[in-house]
């Protein structure tokens, strides 16, 4: 079996592109495996599995939840809110604790932006980011990068742009880290105060204009606005920012060719896409949503086999 460079996913930024190939073509094959009437596979049953919000999550929770448990693995969970975490354990004791019990990989969201790094360089166990603040979510990423392929085809050249609170999203950075990686263009577009300063130095293009960056692209990736994450005010109201970044059926019927829409969830219809454009034919949220199964079914299973070298 081929195996990942890496023993952890932390990153996009710390993985290569061999890996990223191997993983769609893993998860090519579990999509294979979920798509018929018995889902199960025995892949993972001796390992036992954490895993460890703390963050709130409804998608990426129960999307490694089922990746987990389609792959026979034993799993627990553990959420912040009903944890000791609220008694002043540190993450460090926190995660020792769960390890002493025989878990063998832990997936992990954490608000603080380099946290999972942090606990890689102490413990054992084989460590998946399911996000880390306003840092990474390769997961997400992947599982955008692998349903676009499986839209369009090879994403070499393809034009993508990213919409929205670029400033504040880790679904962002891990999307342009994984669509470069791929070879496809990519262009990121909001106000000027939810860009950070020097993204240009990733390579990517930058624009403040959404329908001219409609007309550019092949598929348009639209973030939702993190107010949680905002202390300040980046713009006067969602009602303006949804009139300036908004998309809407009229705008894609305007364009001489049809793109496609992704989100990554939760939406909040009528802010970043009305419902219409939501629910149309050109999106692929729900595919996204599916394809998020299969990626975490390779991910977990090809970092399991890293383990049992
Ligand atoms: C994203 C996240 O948590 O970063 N959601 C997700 O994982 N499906 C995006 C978001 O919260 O807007």
């Amino acid at each position: 079996m081929s195996l990942l460079s890496t023993k952890h996913l932390l990153g996009i930024n710390d993985i290569t592109l061999d890996d990223i190939n191997l993983i769609f073509k893993t998860a090519d094959n579990f999509m294979e495996v979920i798509n018929r009437p018995i889902k199960k596979v025995p892949s993972l049953r001796d390992i036992t599995i954490a895993n460890v919000f703390f963050e709130n999550s409804t998608r990426t929770k129960i999307s490694f939840e089922l990746a987990e448990k389609r792959l026979s693995a034993d799993v627990v969970n553990f959420s912040s809110s009903s944890s000791s975490v609220t008694k002043g354990e540190t993450l460090i004791d926190t995660v020792n604790n769960i390890l002493a019990m025989k878990v063998d990989m832990v997936v992990m969201r954490h608000p603080a932006p380099g946290a999972h790094q942090f606990l890689a360089r102490h413990i054992d166990a084989n460590i998946i980011n399911a996000g880390d603040g306003t840092h990474e979510h390769p997961t997400q990423a992947l599982l955008d990068a692998f349903s676009l392929r499986q839209k369009m085809g090879d994403l070499n050249g393809k034009k993508i742009v990213i919409v929205g609170d670029i400033l504040h999203s880790r679904v962002a950075l891990s999307n342009i880290y994984c669509l470069q990686r791929l070879g496809a263009k990519v262009r990121v577009c909001g106000p000027p105060t939810l860009l950070p300063k020097h993204i240009s130095s990733l390579g990517v293009e930058v624009s403040h204009n959404l329908k001219e960056s409609l007309t550019w692209c092949d598929a348009a990736n639209m973030l939702r606005i993190q107010l949680e994450r905002q202390e300040d005010k980046y713009f006067p109201s969602l009602r303006e920012y949804s009139l300036q970044y908004g998309v809407t059926l009229p705008m894609l019927e305007k364009l001489d060719k049809e793109i496609v829409l992704m989100h990554p969830g939760p939406i909040n219809r009528g802010v970043e896409i009305t419902s219409e454009v939501a629910d149309s034919e050109q999106s692929i949220i729900l595919n996204q949503v599916e394809n998020g199964v299969a990626i975490r079914m390779a991910v977990l299973y090809l970092l399991a086999g890293k383990a049992n070298d």
